[in-house]
């Protein structure tokens, strides 16, 4: 299958701290993968190595066969990775719709054209009526929303998101999920950081799991159910 995305063997430490260490994965066009582990066993750090908020002491890591290894978030953004953080990342006090616009002007300099998919991405995430509400006023689910408009405006072919479902009530997780699928229909690939396995593995297509910085599982969610090894890290939380 066509890989979209390859992290060949990459390393990053803190110090002492090894927080990822030689991790491969590798996501194929549109593909659906979870990421799982437990609390500080990397997960955030290597989202951050893929949108380039970090780089990496060892490795590489490619992007449709290109070595984006040295390239800054804004470069990856153009070519096609998105991401929301864990945590909020909007102006709180810029209305909804300029958020959104601002996020799409950094990669499409036409202004229609970054009009049109801001009013696209407002649709898709059911926002237009909060187009010129200041995010400081939302619930955190339409702030939620906000983040991923902002992430899906300039046209990724790869998302990222980082526990998409914290602080979410299970009728917003479900609205959550529903979008995302249909935007994995539309041919997007999703990494999607999460704590909520429940709703995760029956979203996923195939789930990686680190513990301590190191892959110790690469397959389906069903397998990863069965796993020893992946029981053994998520002893009491799954
Ligand atoms: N900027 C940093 N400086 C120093 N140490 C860091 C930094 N970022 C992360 N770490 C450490 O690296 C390890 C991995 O952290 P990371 O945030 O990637 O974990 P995580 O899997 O996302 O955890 P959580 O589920 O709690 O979000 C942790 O031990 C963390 O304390
Ligand atoms: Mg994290």
């Amino acid at each position: 299958m066509d890989k979209i995305l390859i992290c060949d063997s990459i390393t990053k430490r803190f110090g002492g701290l090894i927080a990822v260490s030689r991790v491969s994965v590798e996501v194929s066009r549109g593909e659906l993968l979870g990421l799982i582990g437990p609390n500080g066993s990397g997960k955030t750090t290597l989202i951050n190595l893929i949108s380039g908020v970090l780089e990496p002491d060892e490795g590489r890591v490619l992007f449709e066969g290109r070595d984006i290894t040295k390239l800054k978030p804004h470069a990856r953004v153009a070519l096609g990775i998105s991401r929301i953080f864990q945590g909020m990342r909007v102006y709180p006090y810029l209305p909804v719709y300029y958020n959104i616009e601002l996020s799409a002007r950094s990669v499409f300099k036409d202004a229609r054209l970054a009009r049109s998919k801001t009013i696209w991405a407002l649709t898709t995430t059911k926002l237009l009526a909060e187009s010129a509400e200041l995010p400081v006023n939302l619930t955190p689910y339409k702030l939620k929303m906000v983040e991923l408009a902002r992430a899906l405006v300039t046209n990724p072919k790869l998302v990222l998101l980082d526990e998409p479902f914290a602080g979410l009530s299970p009728e917003e997780v479900g609205e959550v999920i529903k979008i995302v699928r249909k935007l994995n229909e539309s041919g997007i690939a999703f990494i999607i950081v999460e704590h909520k396995l429940r709703y995760l593995m029956k979203l996923v297509e195939r789930v990686v799991v680190l513990n301590e910085g190191r892959k110790i599982f690469d397959g389906s969610p069903s397998e990863a159910m069965n796993s020893e090894e992946v029981s053994r890290v998520y002893l009491g939380v799954m």
